[in-house]
């Protein structure tokens, strides 16, 4: 690679650690794309200001070019260089919605696979180009989402609250990644406004879940305008924190298609020519475009796509209306022992996996194979190949119930200490906020939205 090109697509990491929590800001800048962190940090220095001292070498704050960062000073974290050295951030962002209790198919398909990534993939490590990556993760309880069908105020606060408590009880660690309610940050509802007047109506008209979901529901008239805009406000939670990498089931691939087609349309729209550049002049912001585009990292296949247990060529649903069709990851022990006994099974003798006309028992077989992670595959056909229909459902309820039973303790734990759930929230959206704002004001900017008026 050439040097002017490592130059130019080097990132370049600002941090500065303020004295308040709010301000402590950890950024990285890359000269394509992340340009609107810097515009968060000069718009919040700028508005309330702060001591020099405090912040460190400022001119790194708002520098544009590579720059080099001592870690030592700047980080807590513990990063296994003690010279300076080029670093950069990447940011994973994801959520699942809090629509009644999430079960085994939010869990396998959705956070065990952050847990693993977190576990795996946080630690800052050194890439092809000689530069420190550091991960932050951030995860989101998208309470906004479960609101897009008929849903029971009754109910949200406490299934918000339970998912973000599973979350922890599933292994997410607060002091690895970022762990939010959606709704606790305003941007998020602001910026989906702003790309729902970008976004055109037939990119929509093509979402397969809206029209699957709209099918189910009957007539349009019971189907909220929300609904139909939902990977709208998807998309703006993904691109409020210019994340890379998003991993979610395959499922959700048109919706980060859309989230890309979204940043393209935008930047296109508002991000060029001279007059673009006067308006991030004016606002005192570089002139970078606005957002990231996400990937989609797709959950594998495989052991993570739960099916129902009624059906096993449906995905496990919280809209199921037979809950016997779903285990929800804080069912009693009974209750699992009970909903496997009376799963759906086929007439065929033994147990095998893959035979196209046996969906229940693959599945089955799935889930056996996903809540014992450290067997393999052929392992456990030896296992259970003979066994009839009775037998296996009696191991693959004590599988269950033996892996769940460790997370059930710890989200018992957790919601017993609501100061410390509240703790991890109020650390998540701050940190959260942050990030987002900068963001959203960004995009004002490059949509020419006149700026807050200054405070005296
Ligand atoms: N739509 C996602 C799902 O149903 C949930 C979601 C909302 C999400 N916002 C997100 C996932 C942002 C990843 C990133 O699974």
């Amino acid at each position: 690679m050439k040097i002017t090109s490592i130059i130019t697509m080097a990132p370049i990491t600002i941090l500065a650690s303020l004295p308040r929590s709010v301000l402590s800001l950890a950024f990285t800048v890359n000269s394509r794309t992340n340009t609107s962190r810097i515009n968060a940090a000069k718009f919040i220095l700028r508005n309330r200001p702060v001591p020099v001292a405090a912040i460190g070498n400022r001119s790194q704050l708002f520098s544009t070019k590579a720059t080099t960062v001592d870690d030592s000073k700047t980080s807590e974290e513990n990063v296994p260089s003690t010279k300076p050295q080029k670093t950069r951030n990447r940011r994973i962002l994801s959520g699942v919605q809090p629509t009644g209790s999430l079960h085994l198919g939010n869990y396998l398909g959705a956070i065990r696979q952050w847990v693993d990534f977190q576990d795996r993939e946080t630690e800052p490590f050194v890439d092809d180009d000689g530069v420190l990556v550091k991960t932050e993760n951030y995860f989101c309880v998208v309470d906004l989402h479960a609101i897009t069908m008929p849903h029971d105020p009754k109910e949200l606060e406490e299934s918000t609250l339970s998912s973000a408590a599973l979350y922890l009880a599933a292994g997410i660690d607060p002091t690895k990644s970022k762990v939010f309610v959606q709704s606790h940050v305003s941007a998020h509802t602001e910026l989906s406004w702003l790309l729902n007047c970008v976004t055109p109506m037939n990119w929509l008209e093509r979402m397969i879940q809206f029209k699957d979901k709209a099918r189910k529901a009957g007539s349009t008239e019971s189907v909220g305008v929300g609904l139909f805009t939902y990977p709208i406000l998807m998309a703006a939670d993904i691109l409020l924190y210019q994340a890379d990498r998003v991993p979610v089931g395959e499922d959700q691939r048109q919706h980060l298609e859309l989230a890309r087609d979204i940043v393209r349309r935008f930047h296109d729209l508002y991000c060029k020519g001279n007059a673009f550049k006067k308006r991030c002049k004016k606002a005192g912001i570089p002139t970078y475009r606005t957002f990231t585009e996400p990937e989609a990292m797709i959950v594998s296949e495989g052991s993570a796509r739960v099916m129902s247990l009624t059906d096993g060529k449906s995905k496990m649903s919280k809209s199921d209306k037979d809950d016997n069709s779903r285990i929800n990851v804080l069912d009693p022990p009974k209750v699992i022992r009970d909903k496997i006994k009376k799963c759906k099974t086929d007439a065929f003798k033994g147990i095998e996996w893959d035979n196209p006309e046996r969906p229940e028992a693959t599945n089955l077989l799935d889930i056996y194979a996903a809540v014992q992670p450290n067997r393999s595959r052929e392992d456990i056909i030896e296992e259970v190949k003979d066994l009839n229909w009775g037998e296996f459902k009696q191991l693959l309820a004590d599988a269950i119930v033996k892996h769940l039973e460790p997370i059930q303790l710890k989200y018992k734990e957790v919601r017993e200490d609501e100061e410390y759930l509240m703790g991890v929230l109020r650390n998540g959206a701050s940190a959260a906020n942050e990030v987002a704002s900068a963001t959203l004001n960004a995009a004002r900017v490059a949509m020419g939205f006149t700026a807050y008026p200054a405070e005296r």
